[in-house]
This record gives C-alpha cells, sequence and structure tokens, in this order.
C-alpha cells in the first residue's frame, strides 16, 4: 500500500537511542518539545488535523449518536518496537456537521528504548510501566515507569533490567502496590514492588520449564508467559502461557507481594493460549481467553470460594464465531470486554481480508476486529460485526472507560487508528482518526 504519509514523529534508531540513552537524565523533560519542534518544522501538514478527511466513506451504516464522553484531555500512549512512546492527543473540533477530530502528537520519549512492548496506566497514582520486550539487545528485558503529566509528557521515573522478553504487566495488590510481568521470550513472570515508582524493587522471579516441547515444537518449544492480567476481584493474576498451554494462576494476599501458586487452567493442546478479558456480570463472571495458534475464544464461568478461583467452560469456538473458518494464517491477538460487560472484541491479524476503500489516495488493506455479545445468563458469544481496523497486524487494542471509542495498534502498518463504538449496541462504526508512527506499533492504551 504505501498510500497514506508516514509522519514518523521524531526520527529513532538504535544508535541514536544510545546516545540518547546518556542524556535522558538532563534532556528528558525539554525531548518531547525538541521532538516536536523538529517534526512540526519539517512536517507542518501532520501538525493539524489530518485525520477524518482520508476515512470519507467509512461512515457506519447506522448514524451513531454524539459521543458525549470525550475527555477535555484525552491522550493515546503508543507504544513502538522502534524505541519510542508517542502521545498522541484527541480532540474533536466544535464544528457538528462532519465531525473534525483530530489526533496529534504532543510528545515523545525514548525512556522505554529499546523495544517497548506493553503500556500499563496505574492512573490513580498518575504512573504509566512501559516494557522493553530487549528485542534489541536478546539477552534482558527492561521495565520503566513514568510519571503522566498534564501536557501529555512522561517523565521517566525508573529503569529497572528484566529477565528477557517482557509483554504485559499488571498492578495488584490492595493499594496498586505491585507489579506482575510476563516474560514471552524469557518463559518468566516477573513481580515487582512499585510502591514508590521512582524505585522499583524486585520481589520474585519465576522460570518455568517444560519437560518436552508443545504439539507446535516451533512456537511451543518452552514456556512462553504472554500476559499477566488481575481479576475483578483484585484477588488473582492470571497468566495465559502460549508454550505450555495452560493458564497459570496465582493469588495475591493481603499485605504481601509474593504471589502465591495456585492449580494452573489447562487449556487445549497446541492451541496456544494468548490474552484474556473478564466479564463481570454482577452475579456472574465470565472470563475469555484467546488463543492465538488455535485461533479459538473460549468463555469460562468463574466461581470463587474462600480463598480459590474456579472454572467451567461454557464456551468454545473459532474467533470469527460459531461454525465459522479462520482464515489459513490467521494469528488471533488482543481480546477486550467492553466496560459494562456486554460485549467481546478479538483481533485477529494476517488475514487481510477486509478493504477500506475511499481511502485517499488508495485501499488500505485490513485486517479484522470481531465484534461478538456476550449472553448474560450462558455466557455464550453471538457474533455481531467484523470490521475492518483500519489496517494490518492489530496486535493490541483498548477502549476509552465511556465506552464510545476503540484505539488499535497496528503493528504491520506502524498505525495507531480510532474508531466510533456505539455504547448502546456494541457496534464498532467508522474510523474517525489516525497517526502514523514510526516503527512497530505494539501497544495504545488511554489517558483520560
Ligand atoms: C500469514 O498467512 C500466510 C497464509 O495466508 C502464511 O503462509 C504465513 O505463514 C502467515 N504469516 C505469519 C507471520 O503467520
Amino acid at each position: 500500500m504505501g498510500s497514506l504519509p508516514r509522519p514518523a514523529v521524531a526520527p529513532s534508531s538504535p544508535s541514536k537511542h544510545n546516545a540518547a540513552r546518556a542524556l535522558i537524565p538532563v534532556l528528558l523533560l525539554s525531548l518531547p518539545i525538541v521532538a516536536l519542534l523538529f517534526h512540526c518544522a519539517y512536517h507542518s501538514y501532520e501538525c493539524g488535523h489530518h485525520s477524518v478527511d482520508r476515512f470519507h466513506g467509512l461512515e457506519p451504516a447506522v448514524p451513531f449518536p454524539p459521543i458525549d464522553g470525550l475527555a477535555a484531555h484525552t491522550f493515546l500512549y503508543v507504544a513502538s518496537y522502534g524505541g519510542s512512546v508517542t502521545t498522541l492527543k484527541l480532540s474533536r473540533g466544535t464544528n457538528t456537521a462532519a465531525a473534525s477530530w483530530g489526533l496529534e502528537p504532543v510528545a515523545y520519549t525514548e525512556g522505554c528504548a529499546g523495544s517497548p512492548s506493553w503500556l500499563t496506566l496505574d492512573a490513580t497514582n498518575s504512573v504509566l510501566y512501559c516494557t522493553d520486550e530487549g528485542l534489541t539487545t536478546g539477552s534482558e528485558g527492561s521495565l520503566s515507569s513514568f510519571s503522566t503529566i498534564e501536557d501529555g509528557s512522561l517523565v521517566r521515573l525508573a529503569n529497572v533490567r528484566t529477565v528477557f522478553g517482557p509483554v504485559s504487566a499488571a498492578v495488584y495488590g490492595k493499594h496498586g502496590k505491585g507489579l506482575a510481568v510476563a516474560h514471552y521470550g524469557g518463559s518468566a513472570l516477573s513481580t515487582w514492588d512499585v510502591e514508590d515508582p521512582s524505585t522499583i524493587t524486585a520481589v520474585q522471579t519465576r522460570l518455568f520449564k517444560m519437560a518436552q516441547p508443545g504439539p507446535n515444537p516451533s512456537r511451543q518449544e518452552a514456556p512462553h508467559p504472554h500476559a499477566a492480567i488481575m481479576d475483578p476481584t483484585g484477588q488473582f493474576i492470571l497468566v495465559p502461557d502460549l508454550g505450555a498451554d495452560l493458564v497459570r494462576i496465582y493469588a495475591v494476599r493481603d499485605g504481601e507481594l509474593r504471589l502465591t501458586e495456585r492449580e494452573p487452567l489447562f487449556v487445549a493442546p497446541g492451541s496456544g493460549p494468548r490474552h484474556l478479558a473478564f466479564a463481570d456480570k454482577g452475579d456472574k463472571t465470565f472470563l475469555y481467553l484467546v488463543t492465538e495458534l488455535g485461533n479459538t475464544v473460549v468463555g469460562y464461568e468463574v466461581s470463587y470460594d474462600a480463598e480459590s478461583i474456579a472454572f467451567e467452560q461454557v464456551w468454545t469456538s473459532g474467533i470469527h464465531g460459531k461454525g465459522k473458518d479462520v482464515p489459513a494464517g490467521g494469528a488471533a491477538s488482543e481480546i477486550i470486554v467492553s466496560p459494562d460487560s456486554n460485549f467481546l472484541i478479538l483481533s485477529s491479524r494476517n488475514e487481510s481480508s477486509l478493504e477500506l476503500s475511499n481511502v485517499d489516495p488508495s485501499d488500505i488493506t485490513s485486517d479484522p476486529l470481531i465484534n461478538f455479545a456476550i449472553d448474560p445468563k450462558t455466557g455464550h458469544l453471538n457474533l455481531l460485526q467484523e470490521v475492518a481496523c483500519g489496517g494490518r497486524g492489530p496486535r493490541q487494542f483498548s477502549m476509552n472507560k465511556a465506552g464510545t471509542l476503540v484505539a488499535v495498534a497496528l503493528q504491520d502498518d506502524g498505525r495507531v487508528v480510532v474508531m466510533e463504538r456505539n455504547v448502546e449496541t456494541g457496534e464498532l462504526g467508522g474510523l474517525v482518526a489516525h497517526a502514523e508512527i514510526d516503527g512497530e506499533v505494539t501497544a495504545v492504551i488511554f489517558n483520560e
């Protein structure tokens, strides 16, 4: 394709990053400004609103209600394997005829370089955690904490070395004092004391081993924890392990950062569990697991008993829904549940099954977001729609608090798109804004 302009927010390369690292303590505050000045000076056409017209013709079939959920300062933090974390400001003009959305870079940091893979926001404490997967060294990763500033900039507080391959992190503990990190490449789960986010200290590191490779030996030659996610009660951390075909379960105990291992949840051999999401329906709790190698979504009803958590399988289907095939080469990635727990959305990569036409100057090939309604009684999934997510390789995506917007990180296209969502019907609508980012985009999250 190569259709859209690619306004790299700021140039970044490994060598530049090494030099920059030494200067970071000094230049931290000025970097975003310098980066922006540079950017705007050389790409002035990109420093205004540039998002709407290009996605002309993508209006949803059903008109969407006005978005009232947009906070005055809605920022998106974007991680890229290019070495950067970029802050984009999402805004909406008052011109109501054609909603004029803007998505503009306002800050930039290389404080999580070399290969930022995941972002976790502790909104209560205004701290952003970023994992560097370590792909530039191949031997160890790192974990950084940043103070989130009101102008969108990020001021790094700490950076610690970790086991190789961190790809996901979750805040846990009664007052958000612990951070659990899943290491894909390093076959590990590590935990960190982040009571003071400027002095991150190690609590535990668990290294996992397998006696023999799994059914998919090229991907399951070793355990590969792919995520660390807290359950809705805050009492358990769940760690889907793509290599070992299980979800590792850990109990969080009051006043303790050390996690206690529980019986894992075993899943279909060779399926490769990647990510999961909970639907907390009040009287019932469901858990949905997406598998990357099997391209399935598996649902469980969750029950709690004293200090234990149990799972009863209530659903399994391919990622496109019951009775629907997954295109050859498809690779499921992210799964999220809407804030009202009524809808589930997952993404698949390498399908290139959809086309966005009328995108000036040419069409865009896109992978899908697949949208389901959750049956509140049975936990079954009813396919609602499949939509083009705005490009190729939707590795991760997230929703704003109101559930009115979805932001998608497109790894293969170096792009972030924002699309509208109807909170009542759960339907995803047209793309309202996009931004091109230097490098492979790995994660995008809201800070409202
Ligand atoms: C993408 O899909 C094609 C088949 O359509 C497959 O040959 C290829 O291995 C897939 N690539 C990845 C990275 O999974």
